[in-house]
């Protein structure tokens, strides 16, 4: 069947060290009281002072929901709609990782729509417009800031689930280097793994285009240039700058070309072992690329290429193998040594980790498909 495929990049990025400035003023447009939605490390590092000064400054009037906490689930987003509710705020602001502006554009989604929030899982279900959010991402990872999709995790089914709706796509994404300063040298390796799969499983993808295509090469090489050094370094704001880049491109390519096995692979990783989703990403993605490499040689070479591999004159699939040796170099100087194992995963989670990333349905724009017997084999060579 012919795949009718699509691209629109409706968010305004407001990027650069001093972009949080903005954020009062653009607050302010909205009209509203605003909850922020962070978490207590974003606190306790003080990145979130210059957000409340510039809204102060502004005159906007907000509360504080400080409690997202990694892989965040429905009754996070329960308890933030309660505060939402009571504080009578009208919008809503994600600072920090995704898990942030998710759990954001989940209270914002669920206060004009009633019911479970289950409801509303998958894509299109939601009926009423949501209220505006703003997303200040303080990682290069997640690119939520310019995807109309959250991930949240349903506890009782231990199931990472995600909504998507187009209502849900936040009113502005600010970009500032500087508020990354103070990141942890493993979450901003982590996270810059989390941009580089969402940029190579959207490159691979069966619903890549053209466009797709030119912004996650772009983010590739992105990551190849600046990621080692914004992991020796955060303050770095050259590299920090180009990985909120990376990130964002990242997630423009994967909004309309889709994901893959990785993270087919890693969103029951979150669900069961509530594994980092960077870090699941990454433990996996040199197999889900080895497995891939025969459905396309010269996107893999590209990729290669993209990170500073040369593969002039190679054969095809040495061309496409440099690329996971690319990645797994990569890895070993970010000190991404972690297997499945180290995280409680055992030979007899495969089944059910199986099972569960092949219902993700993500998989199914893999380049080369799957089955459940593939699935549990690659989660055999990243245990
Ligand atoms: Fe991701």
């Amino acid at each position: 069947m012919q795949q009718v495929l699509q691209f629109q990049a409706p968010v305004r990025l407001l990027h650069g060290p001093g972009s949080v400035e903005k954020v009062g003023p653009e607050a302010r447009a909205l009209g509203a009281k605003m909850l922020i939605c962070t978490d207590r490390g974003v606190v306790a590092a003080g990145v979130l002072d210059p957000v409340l000064r510039s809204l102060k400054a502004a005159d906007v009037e907000y509360a504080v929901f400080d409690e997202v906490q990694a892989n965040p689930s429905v009754a996070t987003a329960e308890k933030g709609l309660q505060l939402l509710r009571e504080q009578g705020c009208g919008a809503t602001m994600g600072v920090g990782g995704g898990s942030s502006m998710d759990t954001a554009k989940a209270i914002a989604l669920w206060a004009t729509n009633p019911g479970r929030l289950q409801e509303y899982e998958g894509a299109d279900k939601v009926k009423n417009p949501c209220l505006p959010n703003i997303a200040v991402p303080t990682t290069a990872g997640t690119g939520s800031e310019v995807s109309a999709g959250l991930v949240l995790t349903d506890t009782d089914r231990k199931y990472k689930m995600s909504l998507r709706t187009t209502y849900n796509l936040p009113r502005v994404g600010i970009l500032d280097p500087t508020l990354m300063a103070g990141l942890p040298a493993h979450v901003a390796a982590e996270c810059g793994m989390d941009a580089l799969t969402h940029a190579v499983e959207a490159y691979i993808s069966t619903w890549a285009s053209p466009i797709t295509d030119g912004i996650a090469l772009g983010a590739i090489r992105l990551v190849g240039e600046n990621l080692r050094s914004f992991v020796a370094r955060r303050t770095i704001v050259e590299a920090a700058g180009n990985m909120l880049w990376a990130s964002t491109m990242g997630a423009m390519a994967f909004v309309w070309a889709r994901l893959g096995i990785a993270h087919a692979m890693a969103h029951p990783l979150g669900g069961h072992f509530n594994l980092g989703h960077g870090l699941a990403n990454a433990i996996v993605l040199p197999h889900v690329m080895r497995y891939n490499l025969i459905a396309n040689p010269q996107k893999f070479a590209d990729i290669a290429e993209a990170l500073g591999e040369n593969v002039t004159g190679m054969m095809p699939m040495t061309a496409a193998e440099t690329a996971v040796k690319a990645v797994e170099r990569l890895m070993a100087d970010l000190e991404i040594t972690q297997r499945l194992s180290d995280y409680g995963v055992k030979e007899e989670s495969i089944p059910t980790l199986s099972e569960d990333s092949m219902n993700t349905g993500m998989a199914s724009t893999s380049p080369r498909t799957i089955d459940v017997a593939a699935m549990a084999e690659l989660y055999r060579q990243a245990l």
